[in-house]
């Protein structure tokens, strides 16, 4: 059963994931600002790597690069030691965050850069697989992915070339995607049904205090944890407490902020 299994080697999680991320399936972490996102895909990323040899790539579209090794290592990650040992690669495609598109076509004329696009990506991320010999892929995050695509029924056809992409290439992938609100009750968003299972990261207000909380909304084929449970980031990255409680007894509809 266990080598069925990826592991995130993250404290907690692989406890209330039932064991790890079935292997081989495109899961989908959502959540809102700064609870956690990111350092979660590093932390797969950095663990597959370092613990159980499997060597992972990360596609950054949000911070550079260079701000994503210097904030990792402030929680004690060094990835650029497992890029220089050839364990990990990460493919920075950040620039493409902060500008529309029409307006970054007119820049990148001037800039030697290449345009982003979509379909240019997924070729990237296919060689770099292959090339790399990848067992683990994260993307950070799909929202800034298709964010150049206007047309939502182009935006939902690209998202599902990159899972189609993502689960044809035999790796366990993280998806991360922005949460429009951070209210516990809130809209779905498309890629949560296409998702082989979503974990879902929240900053919720109880008596007076900010706590994050995970939980599993699915998880195709896996018997997992269906509580929310409270967790940390600090040195060392994500610890989840796996055995407590956030709501007494849990009600999806209150508590949000
Ligand atoms: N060195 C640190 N010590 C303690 N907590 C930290 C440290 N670095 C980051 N954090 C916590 O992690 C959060 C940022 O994590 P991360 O960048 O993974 O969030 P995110 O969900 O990806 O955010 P965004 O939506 O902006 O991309 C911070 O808001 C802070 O709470
Ligand atoms: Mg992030």
């Amino acid at each position: 059963m266990t080598e069925e299994l990826a592991k995130t080697g993250i404290e907690g999680l692989d406890e209330v994931l039932g064991g790890g991320i079935p292997r081989g399936r495109c899961i989908l972490v959502v959540g809102g600002p700064g609870t956690g996102k990111t350092i979660l895909g590093a932390q797969f990323i950095y663990n597959g790597a370092k613990k159980y040899g499997e060597k992972g790539l990360i596609v950054t579209l949000e911070e550079g690069a260079p701000i994503l090794k210097a904030d990792l290592r402030k929680l004690g990650f060094d990835l650029d030691e497992l890029e220089n040992e050839g364990l990990i690669k990460i493919v920075d495609h950040s620039v493409v965050n902060y500008l529309p598109s029409e307006k970054f076509r007119e820049l990148v004329k001037f800039m030697d850069m290449p345009v982003f696009k979509a379909a240019s990506l997924l070729e990237t991320l296919k060689n770099t697989i292959k090339s790399l010999g990848a067992s683990r892929v994260v993307i950070d995050s799909i929202s800034a992915l298709t964010f150049q695509v206007a047309d939502p029924v182009e935006r939902r056809l690209h998202t599902m070339l990159i899972f189609k992409t993502l689960l044809d290439s035999g790796c366990t992938s993280i998806v991360i995607s922005e949460a429009k609100t951070s209210q516990l009750e809130r809209e779905f968003i498309f890629e949560e049904y296409l998702a082989d299972g979503v974990i879902v990261l929240q900053n919720i207000y109880q008596e007076g205090n900010l706590v994050k909380c995970v939980y599993v909304e699915k998880m195709r084929g896996a018997s997992h944890d269906t509580q929310p449970r409270p967790y940390r980031i600090d040195y060392g990255g994500i610890m989840v407490f796996p055995k407590e409680r956030v709501f007494a007894s849990f009600n999806p509809f209150s508590g949000g902020v």
